[in-house]
C-alpha cells in the first residue's frame, strides 16, 4: 500500500491512520486496504492499455462492492468465474455489458442469469459448453457474446496449481490437434453465439513475459487459420490475467505501461505477419491491482523460542485467513508495526492458531527480540487471494476488510460472527 508509513511514535501508519488506532476500532485480524492505491493501480492499467483495449479486474482476487464501484469509476471491466461473483458485480452497478463470465463448469442457472443480465461476454470453456451457452441463449431469443478459452501450450514458470496453458489441466481447449480450430467452426455455426474472439490465460504470478509472447503468437495464428477457413476475422483476443506482484524483496514486478507496450507490440507484429487487422486487446489483472494495496494486521498472541531452531510467533489469525502459504508455498514478509525497536533481529516462524502445523502465515523472516504479546505485525501483500480464499476452518470467523482513504477508515466487508457461523447450521 503506497500510503503506508510510520508515525512520530514509530506506529505505522496507512491513508493517516495508525495500525493501533485501526485494531482499537476494527480489532484483529483484519485485512487493512488502501483505496487510493487501490484506484491508483487500476487506473494505471487503465491508462496504460488507453482505448483501444480493455482491463478486465480478476473478481477472484477479491471482490466486495465497494470494490466494483471503484473499479466502475476508474473505468475498469470485471471478470466474474461464479453466480455469486456475478451477483455481487451486479449488486453493486457494474453494467452488465463490462461483465465478462468465466469458469470450467458453469451451471445452465448461473448461464441463465448471466444471459439474461446481458453480460458482455461469456468465456466458453469446452465443447459442450458451447452447446450449452448456444441453446440457453437461443431459448431466450438472445445471441450472446462468447470468447472461446484455448490452451496454447505453453509451461508458466510458477507454481503448479497456479499455471493454466500446459494442456494436461481442466480449463480451456488445447490448440494441438486442432481442437481449437474445431471449437470455433462449431461456435461459428450456431445461431445463439456471436463469436467474438479467442481468450488466453497462461497462469498467475508470472514475471517473465516469453510465456505471454508465446501465447499471443499461437492465438494469433488461429486466427489466421479461422480467417484463412472461413473468411472470418474475430475481432478481440484476451491474454489473461497473472502479472506478479512483489511479496518480498526478490520479486521485481513489471509495471503496466511497460506490460501494455509489451503486449501491444507483441500482437501488433504477429498480426502483421500475417496479415490480420489487429484485435481488440483486453487483459485481466486480478492480484497485480488489489495484491499490493492490503496488509493483514494480526496481534501477536504467544512469542515460543525453540533453542537452536527458531521462534515461533502465534498471531490471532492463519490459514483460514491466508492459506496461500501452505498451499503453493508462497512467501510472505512481516513487520513489527505497533512500535520500533532496536532489539536484535531474531529468525521467526509466523503461525496462527489453527490445530494443523502447516498453519504458517510466514515462513521465515526476522522480528525484533523482543517481541511480545500485544504487539501488532503486519504482513503485506495481502490484497489478492487471501480474503477471496478465506475460510472458517476451525471455526475461526473470517476477519473483515477496512478500506483506508484520506484519514478515513471504513469497515467494507464485517468481520464475521458467531451468529454468522450458526446462522447457517440449521440442523
Ligand atoms: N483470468 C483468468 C481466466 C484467471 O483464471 C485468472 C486467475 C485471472 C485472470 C487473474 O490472474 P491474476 O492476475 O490474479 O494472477 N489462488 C491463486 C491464484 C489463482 C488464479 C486463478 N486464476 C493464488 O493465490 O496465487
Amino acid at each position: 500500500a503506497h500510503t503506508v508509513g510510520r508515525d512520530a511514535d514509530g506506529v505505522v501508519t496507512v491513508g493517516g491512520i495508525s495500525v493501533t488506532q485501526l485494531a482499537e476500532e476494527y480489532g484483529t485480524p483484519a485485512y487493512v486496504l488502501d483505496e487510493a492505491d487501490f484506484r491508483d493501480r487500476a487506473r494505471a492499467w487503465r491508462t496504460a492499455f488507453g482505448d483501444d483495449a480493455d482491463v478486465f479486474y480478476a473478481g477472484k482476487a477479491f471482490l466486495s462492492r465497494a470494490v466494483v464501484r471503484w473499479l466502475h469509476e476508474e473505468g475498469l471491466n470485471l471478470d466474474v468465474c461464479s453466480g455469486g461473483e456475478l451477483a455481487t458485480a451486479l449488486s453493486a452497478g457494474m453494467p452488465a455489458e463490462r461483465i465478462a463470465f468465466h469458469g470450467n463448469n458453469k451451471s445452465p442457472e448461473e448461464i441463465e442469469r448471466a444471459v439474461r443480465a446481458g453480460v458482455g461476454r461469456i468465456v466458453l470453456d469446452s465443447f459442450q459448453e458451447i452447446v450449452r451457452v448456444a441453446h440457453i441463449a437461443q431459448s431466450l431469443g438472445k445471441r450472446q457474446r462468447v470468447q472461446i478459452r484455448i490452451t496454447v501450450g505453453v509451461e508458466a514458470h510458477t507454481h503448479e496449481f497456479i499455471a493454466t496453458a500446459h494442456e494436461d489441466q481442466k480449463f480451456g481447449i488445447p490448440l494441438a490437434g486442432g481442437q481449437a480450430a474445431e471449437a470455433v467452426r462449431r461456435a461459428l455455426q450456431l445461431d445463439g453465439l456471436e463469436v467474438i474472439g479467442i481468450h488466453s490465460h497462461i497462469g498467475s504470478q508470472i514475471f517473465d513475459m516469453s510465456g505471454f509472447e508465446v501465447a499471443a503468437h499461437r492465438v494469433v495464428g488461429l486466427l489466421k487459420d479461422i480467417r484463412d477457413e472461413h473468411g472470418v476475422e474475430l475481432p478481440e483476443i484476451d491474454l489473461g490475467g497473472g502479472l506478479g506482484i512483489a511479496y518480498t524483496s526478490d520479486d521485481d514486478p513489471r509495471e503496466p505501461h511497460e506490460i501494455a507496450k509489451a503486449l501491444t507490440e507483441i500482437v501488433t507484429r504477429e498480426c502483421e505477419a500475417a496479415r490480420l487487422a489487429t484485435p481488440r486487446i483486453s487483459v485481466e489483472p486480478g492480484r497485480a491491482i488489489v495484491g499490493p494495496t492490503a496488509f493483514t494486521l494480526y496481534e501477536v498472541g504467544t512469542v515460543k523460542p525453540l533453542d537452536g531452531l527458531r521462534t515461533y510467533v502465534s498471531v490471532d489469525g492463519g490459514m483460514s485467513d491466508n492459506i496461500r502459504t501452505a498451499l503453493y508455498d508462497a512467501e510472505y514478509s512481516v513487520a513489527l508495526a505497533s512500535r520500533t525497536s532496536d532489539a536484535e533481529p531474531m529468525l521467526v516462524r509466523v503461525v496462527g492458531k489453527h490445530c494443523e502445523s502447516g498453519d504458517i502465515v510466514v515462513k521465515d523472516a526476522f522480528l525484533p527480540g523482543d517481541l511480545a504479546p500485544g504487539d501488532l505485525v503486519a504482513v503485506p501483500a495481502t490484497g489478492a487471494y487471501c480474503r477471496s480464499m478465506a475460510s472458517n476452518y476451525n471455526h475461526v470467523l473470517r476477519p473483515p476488510v477496512v478500506a483506508v482513504r484520506d484519514g478515513a477508515a471504513r469497515v467494507i466487508v464485517r468481520r464475521e460472527t458467531e451468529e454468522d457461523l450458526l446462522r447457517l447450521d440449521v440442523g
